[in-house]
């Protein structure tokens, strides 16, 4: 196991006890970081650096901006097929929903990643991963959803499992039976008969971290939600949930009557509904991808997340319909400029909450005993993270210890 002592740079540890002092990034201005193997071993002021780390290899900066790796805790990055066409109905003033409607839509992504195999899948998601690592992206969640029958459910989450192998960087998988109605079922036997049996399935195989639905008028009720929360309760997975994204159903309480992980989207979610998730600690993951391309007006309660302090993180969306977007950078951006987000609140969203997002413990901040999942950056202060568009400012990533 290898011991590198990194010097010469300025952190931003996204540390809650760097924070506190008012620092909103964590921020060291000329520190070191001893990493030592696959974790963080010291963070602190290079004044402060121990001597024995000092007897470890070295390496100098140059005064480079060091962060915590990012995290994209929200993609549907395997699929196959291409709605382009979706975006010119879009612009000629279909709706998305009226798409779903008409057959196109999730279901039409469906249609062409049953025909996909699993290795035309993961050719066409190695791509879409590689964009988001090229921003420094240690951490990706990825979502099943465009299957809807056992064997394409379970293809979609092998692929997912396949893409840890095949480049650095750490994969949650999703399951996310409950995202769209496969015709000509009726949405309560398609739940009972396919969705629930699948995720048994799934969970036998090892193929599941979390699960997730789709709350929406055009999807699942609440009440159809709540059969597949009770499933992954049962088999000791956490939850989480698009909800409010569309219209207001509700999703978001019930999101956090199950102490979900996360409730994501939430343009039409309420003060109620954010006092509920922060009873029940579930973060906010704030879609603005998705928010732009179908070009909606109604803006997530901000405000109220901030009130009641609901942790907020920010996720790509990464998916064929509602969110082509493949830079978990450029959602920064879009979370300031359209959300009035702070740029140390967009890092924090896709850091430290975003770990939150996916349960994970060992990582999203700059501290020992951590995974040394770490991005260096090209900039001369965190603020740039957000403020630049379509860059790509890396200069390198370390992913659990390895340089990537
Ligand atoms: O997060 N909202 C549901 N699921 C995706 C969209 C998927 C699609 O349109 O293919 C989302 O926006
Ligand atoms: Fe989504």
């Amino acid at each position: 196991m290898s011991q590198l002592l990194l010097h010469h740079l300025q952190a931003a540890t996204l540390s809650p006890a760097q924070t506190r002092n008012g620092q909103l990034y964590g921020e060291l201005p000329q520190a070191a970081i001893a990493i030592d193997g696959e974790r963080i071993a010291w963070v602190g002021p290079e004044t402060a650096c121990p001597d024995h780390y000092r007897n470890w290899e070295t390496l100098d900066l140059g005064g480079r901006l060091v962060t915590p790796g990012l995290i994209d805790c929200h993609t549907h990055l395997v699929f196959a097929g291409n709605r382009a066409h979706e975006f010119e109905l879009r612009l000629q003033g279909m709706d998305y929903a009226g798409i779903a409607r008409a057959g196109g839509g999730i279901l039409s992504t469906v249609r062409a990643t049953r025909a996909a195999s699993a290795d035309e899948l993961l050719a066409a998601a190695l791509p879409r991963l590689d964009s988001l690592l090229a921003d420094g992206v240690t951490s990706v969640e990825i979502k099943s959803g465009y299957g809807l029958d056992t064997e394409t459910e379970l293809k979609i989450l092998r692929v997912a499992r396949r893409l840890a192998q095949e480049r650095p960087v750490r994969i949650i998988s999703t399951y996310l039976g409950a995202h769209a109605i496969p015709a000509p079922l009726d949405a309560d036997t398609y739940i009972d008969s396919i969705c629930l049996p699948t995720l048994r399935q799934a969970h036998a195989e090892g193929l599941v971290d979390q699960v997730d639905g789709f709350c929406e008028n055009i999807a699942f009720n609440p009440r159809q939600i709540e059969t597949v929360f009770r499933l992954a309760q049962t088999l000791g997975l956490p939850c989480k949930l698009h909800a409010e994204q569309l219209s207001h159903q509700g999703g978001t309480r019930l999101a956090a009557r199950y102490r979900a992980l996360s409730a994501d989207h939430l343009e039409y979610a309420t003060e109620a509904d954010a006092e509920a998730m922060a009873a029940a600690g579930t973060v906010a993951v704030l879609l603005p991808g998705a928010f732009y391309a179908l070009q909606e007006k109604q803006l997530p309660p901000i405000d109220a997340l901030r009130r009641h302090r609901v942790p907020v993180a920010l996720a790509t969306d990464l998916n064929p319909g509602s969110s082509p977007l493949y830079s978990l950078l450029m959602t920064m951006n879009m979370a300031c400029t359209l959300f009035r987000l702070t740029p140390a609140e967009a890092l924090s969203g896709v850091t430290r909450h975003a770990a939150a997002a996916l349960g994970l413990t060992d990582c999203g901040m700059l501290a020992p005993g951590l995974r040394a999942d770490l991005a260096v950056w090209d900039v001369e202060s965190p603020a740039e993270l957000a403020w630049r568009m379509a860059d790509r400012p890396l200069y390198r990533r370390l992913s659990a210890g390895c340089w990537a």
